[in-house]
């Protein structure tokens, strides 16, 4: 364990305490105006202002310290101005720790659109009639009225396989389009960060770290990952941006990931994780534990007693069976997937928690190898 504690950057929105590292793993803090959380951090995703079935009080209860939103379904319903009439996202969700509101950039690649242009995007989707159009401008507009304390650039991410070419022109656009969102964010409370892109091209992923972290932010982030490429790939274009990116500020790998995809992410120096797995797996009946993924749904789990997790302790594994589980989705009851959701989430928290456990006490190496060993053999 190497003892670096340092503060980043001054910056009045956010600040980042790393505490220690461990081979490349870290061990840090990020303060933002609603509170602080500990990284490595993950993000449970709220898309439209709820991690779905999960009350405010639930989600606080499975460790999560900081959830996240989307600039693009909250645009669509109900729409910022109705949000900040609310008291923000935080205000209407009541959920008063950190949030983080991710730009609409990802739905460039994954929704049906008219056109990207240099301007910005116009999605195919109708609002009131009129096609919905993001530009970096208009992003930064939503996300500060939706008032997140951690708010993402506008940028532009391409399916994989990309062409090289196409791959090239999004770092550049993702580069001006940056530009354009930092000129454009005027709150001071918010920590507006930049996503570097760059498909799995070595080369480009350097280009897009230089024109990116050049540009002096809070924070960055990893995007354009978990898009098919695979967890090797992922990990070969990890090994190829993370090494030249600001060590004192704070490192988010966007939408990753399975368990295996955190442990070895935070083993190549990830600060910061989001993904809708948990929670969405959940709500079909596949349950997390370390010994690997299973479907509490099948037959052979109808009159088990045993809870979801032997190895866990929250309200669904302390109080309910695997077969009343398996029931409840079965028969399409809602507390079913809010049972399986409550786990999942607590189950990603238990893993980041003694991941930073293990980082702290010098010995992430061999957490890394066990838990894999465990998780990834096939005994269930
Ligand atoms: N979510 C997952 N990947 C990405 C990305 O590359 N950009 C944005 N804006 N969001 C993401
Ligand atoms: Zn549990």
């Amino acid at each position: 364990m190497t003892d670096t504690t340092q503060e980043g950057a001054p910056s009045q929105a956010l600040s980042f305490e790393l505490k220690c590292t461990d081979g490349r793993a870290r061990r840090g803090r990020v303060t933002v105006t609603h509170g602080s959380f500990e990284t490595p951090a993950f993000m449970p995703v709220g898309t439209r202002g709820t991690v779905k079935g999960m009350t405010p009080r639930d989600l606080r209860e499975t460790g999560a310290e900081i959830c996240l939103g989307n600039t693009y379904h909250l645009n669509i319903a109900p729409g910022g101005k109705i949000v900040k009439k609310l008291g923000g996202l935080h205000g209407m969700m009541g959920w008063d720790a950190p949030i983080l509101t991710d730009s609409g950039g990802f739905q460039v690649f994954s929704l049906p659109k008219l056109e990207i242009e240099e301007e910005g995007v116009t999605f195919a989707f109708k609002k009131g009639g009129k096609a919905i159009q993001l530009t970096p401008e208009r992003s930064m507009q939503i996300q500060e009225a939706l008032g997140a304390d951690i708010i993402m650039a506008f940028d532009h991410v391409v399916a994989h396989p990309a062409p090289y070419q196409l791959a090239e022109e999004a770092v550049y656009r993702t580069s001006r389009w940056l530009e354009r969102c930092r000129k454009a964010h005027t709150r001071t409370d918010q920590a507006l960060f930049g996503i570097v892109q760059g498909s799995t091209f070595p080369n480009l992923r350097r280009l897009s770290v230089e024109l990116i972290c050049s540009q002096d932010l809070p924070g960055y982030a990893i995007g354009g990952l978990s898009v098919g490429e695979g967890h090797q790939l992922m990990m070969d274009t990890i090994d190829q941006t993370e090494p030249f990116m600001p060590a004192e500020k704070p490192r988010y790998l966007m939408g990753v990931g399975y368990p295996e995809d955190l442990v070895e992410a935070v083993a190549r120096g990830v600060d910061m994780f989001d993904c809708v797995l948990p929670s969405r797996l959940a709500r079909s009946g596949i349950i997390f534990t370390r010994h690997g993924r299973y479907r509490v749904t099948k037959g052979r789990y109808k009159a088990d007693k045993f809870p979801l997790d032997t190895n866990c302790n929250c309200y669904a594994c302390r109080n309910f069976s695997r077969a009343y589980v398996n029931h409840l989705i079965n028969s399409k009851e809602i507390l079913g997937s809010v049972l399986a959701t409550l786990h999942n989430i607590t189950f990603y928290q238990d893993l980041m928690r003694a991941m930073r456990q293990a980082i702290e006490e010098g010995r992430f190496e061999s957490f890394r190898r066990a838990f894999l060993d465990e998780y990834l053999s096939d005994d269930r």
